[in-house]
């Protein structure tokens, strides 16, 4: 099959207009908390954002229920630092235990679309594809595996690497979902690259937002200042 193969997903948050699916954001934490938070880690994103507007939209309850089921690593704590129930106020922790890269940007650190011939004009139609590009990773194993060095790789063929040191982790209803949502593991993919994408890019609601905002402004500027000019020049003429 093709190397580097991303699927050109649809996400609510694509477009001009585009905002986060707040039950989608919930449900991928869910993926990252179950599932992926085992090897990676989400160290710049603090918790209390999750209670961010435009984000997952957690009430106060709800962001502080979810800190206090995590443990994070205070170095103030005794001699040499202790572990602790999470506060609001901390981070999500890092892990460095198997060598997975931190996932708090990685929605913006990879590119799902490169062509054409590597040019990446697709991105002007498609986006970056960041999440697009996470979504096809996780169901992108086509179950080969081989040993290398000591170390196995499964052929995978969203990765551009094609043989990744990361087992496939996601299937049909590993996840069970509150808001009753398809748990496949193509719908559990998308959820969980919905929530990188946010991780990645929180305000992005208010960027597009004020962009739009700006946009307006300029188009009646320009009309005043058309009509300005107009005037100014009418006796000359
Ligand atoms: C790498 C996502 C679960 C271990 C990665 C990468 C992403 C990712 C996006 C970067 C790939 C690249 O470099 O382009 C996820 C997600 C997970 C998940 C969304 C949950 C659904 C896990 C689990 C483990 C793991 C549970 C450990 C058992 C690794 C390792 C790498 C990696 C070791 C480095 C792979 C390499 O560069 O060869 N993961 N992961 N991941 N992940 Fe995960």
């Amino acid at each position: 099959a093709e190397l580097g193969h991303v699927t050109d997903y649809d996400f609510s948050f694509e477009g001009p207009f585009g905002t986060y699916d707040q039950n989608q954001l919930q449900r991928g934490l869910k993926v990252y908390t179950e599932i992926c938070s085992a090897c990676h880690g989400l160290k710049f994103v603090p918790i209390r954002t999750l209670g961010d507007g435009g984000g997952p939209g957690f009430s106060p309850e709800q962001v502080r229920a979810y800190a206090s089921q995590i443990e994070v690593f205070d170095p103030e704590l005794g001699e040499q630092g202790d572990f602790r129930d999470a506060a609001p106020t901390d981070n999500f922790p890092a892990n460095n235990a198997v060598g997975a890269p931190d996932l708090s940007l990685m929605a913006k650190a990879r590119a799902g679309f490169h062509g054409p011939a590597n040019l990446g004009i697709n991105q002007i139609v498609k986006g970056m594809g960041g999440a697009e590009y996470i979504a096809s990773l996780l169901t992108g194993y086509t179950g080969e595996e081989m040993e290398q060095a000591g170390t196995v790789l499964y052929e995978n063929e969203a990765f551009p690497g094609r043989w990744i040191s990361m087992a496939p982790v996601l299937g049909d209803d590993y996840v069970e979902f509150d808001d009753g949502a398809p748990s496949d593991m193509e719908s559990a993919a998308k959820d969980v690259a919905a929530f990188l994408m946010w991780t990645a890019e929180p305000k992005l609601a208010a960027r597009k937002q004020m962009g739009l905002t700006a946009v307006i402004m300029l188009a009646v500027l320009s009309v005043l200042l058309y009509l300005t000019n107009k005037r100014i020049w009418a006796p000359v003429k």
